[in-house]
């Protein structure tokens, strides 16, 4: 096994290392999977990264999570080399640490409680059905589709409800998305190299700043008007114009831009990647992709699905959990260590760098059985946390501690509806042939383009659109 052990520093012990030959080849061709490689090599165990001049510990066993993520969070902090390159998008807010986070999650929370979500799931049931519709062209013409930009155009299209208050008109819609996608992609280069200076320009910097311009073309007019004219709304950005900070003073343009933006990318971008697997998986599992037809035939027929529907979908939740073990979108989370510290008996050294990654720790095999698997039957008492003996921190893909994602129950509203929307009108099929492995990208998002086929349900609708 090419994994070398540091000599023993005291009752204290330095980490074990993966040479860095081996954790770089691993990492660049399958990052996720390169993680769990050495996090199941290790048997939990905390193991360092030897990446040149960066050498991040990786932190897997559940209770080294729980203790990075939450009993001890102020010491593993959301700043650093890591996340300033992030910050040319989100600058200080909601996805960051210090005051401004404190300020925004304040602001934020009340708008994402399950009270406050269920009271939006009619409207967002019936974005779903209208937008769903529109893929009735794909049907008639026998055009695949890309998976990832429709099931991020339908993400779209809710956010702009649920944050702006329907305040982003569809050709702005039209343009964030791939402006988004572009960031994305191009920020990876920085993730790769973190330890580069920003004075030093490297490939993706003039693509991410480019993204960042057209998201910025965007919003600010957005929020400049909502400013100007203020409304009672209870969207985001209504409310973040209302919002004061802890000093009593009105937010910033910048300020609201940064949180709106923030939980934008938070909202879509995890979302509509976890529902791109969600057909990959499917297509590997027809005796799973079966049963979930079955479900939403008996439940919601020929549909539209309507919010009353989503707690009879018992099932597709399952379905979704599963996927979301298998394929967390937040599959890297990583924490700058403000002092020396100690995980699972290993020295941590202030300044570097701990990473979380719910990928690799949700297929650990000392925590899952099968952990490859796919099989939504873990999940069968809905237990989100999977089942009565397993570790709070086994499976956390909306994280955990103070940071813990804000958007959970959105998420168990939306994501039942677009797939009970989708399949009582189509029948979706995988053009791209496998096998498919995550790429590089701030979400856990497959390599390349997937393109899926779409053919109506029923045969009556076929003639009708005929
Ligand atoms: C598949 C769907 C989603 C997944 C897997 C997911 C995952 C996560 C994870 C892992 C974190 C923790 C980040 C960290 O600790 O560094 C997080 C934070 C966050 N998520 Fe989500 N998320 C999803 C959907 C959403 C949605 C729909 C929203 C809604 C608006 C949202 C808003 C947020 C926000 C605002 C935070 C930052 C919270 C804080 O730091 O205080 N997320 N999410």
């Amino acid at each position: 096994m090419a994994m070398s052990i540091d000599v023993d520093a005291g009752p204290v012990r330095r980490a074990r290392s993966v040479p860095m030959r081996r954790a770089l080849r691993r990492l660049m061709d399958d990052p996720a999977g390169g993680l769990w490689e050495f996090a199941q090599e290790a048997g939990g165990e905390v193991v360092r990264l030897e990446l040149g001049p960066f050498r991040p510990y990786l932190v897997t066993h559940p209770d080294h999570v729980q203790q990075v993520m939450r009993l001890e969070w102020t010491n593993y902090q959301r700043t650093g080399m890591f996340w300033r390159p992030l910050e040319r998008l989100f600058g200080k807010s909601i996805m960051g640490d210090g005051e401004q986070w404190r300020i925004s999650r304040t602001i934020l929370q009340p708008l994402f409680t399950t009270r406050y979500i269920s009271t939006l799931a009619e409207e967002v049931a019936a974005r779903v059905a209208g937008r769903v519709e529109e893929w009735d062209g794909y049907a008639r013409s026998g055009r695949p589709m890309d998976a990832t930009a429709e099931m991020s155009g339908i993400l779209t299209y809710i956010v702009n409800r649920v944050l702006f208050g329907d305040k982003l008109s569809r050709e702005d819609a039209e343009r964030i998305v791939p402006a988004f996608d572009l960031v994305s992609h191009s920020l990876v280069a920085r993730f790769l190299m973190p330890f580069m200076p920003y004075f030093v320009r490297i490939p993706g910097d003039r693509a991410c700043l480019r993204g960042v311009k057209q998201i910025d073309d965007v919003v600010f007019p957005i929020v400049r008007k909502a400013m100007a004219d203020p409304d009672d709304g209870l969207d985001v950005i209504s409310v973040l114009c209302r919002s004061t900070d802890e000093e009593g003073r009105p937010l910033t343009a910048t300020q609201i831009r940064d949180a709106l933006v923030s939980v934008y990318a938070a909202s879509s971008e995890t979302t509509a990647m976890i529902l791109t697997w969600l057909w990959l998986l499917l297509e590997e599992h027809p005796d799973v992709a079966a049963r979930l037809q079955a479900e939403i035939d008996e439940v919601v027929g020929d549909g539209p699905a309507r919010a009353d529907h989503v707690p009879q979908l018992s099932y597709t939740r399952m379905v979704l959990l599963e996927s979301l073990r298998l394929y967390p979108s937040g599959w890297l989370l990583p924490r700058h260590v403000m002092e020396d510290g100690v995980v699972g008996g290993v020295r941590i050294r202030r300044g570097s760098t701990v990473l979380i990654s719910a990928y690799a720790t949700q297929r650990l095999e000392e925590f899952w059985e099968r952990p490859h698997e796919f099989d939504p039957e873990r999940f069968r008492n809905g237990n989100t946390a999977g089942g009565e003996r397993r570790h709070r921190y086994s499976y956390f893909p909306f994280g955990g501690g103070p940071h813990k994602c804000l958007g959970e129950h959105l998420f168990y509203v939306e994501a039942p509806l677009v797939v009970a929307s989708i399949l009582s009108r189509f029948r979706l099929s995988v053009r791209t042939p496998g096998p498919y492995t995550p790429g590089w990208a701030a979400s856990l998002r497959p390599k390349g383009r997937i393109e899926l086929g779409v053919s109506f349900a029923s045969r009556d609708r076929s003639a009708v659109a005929r």
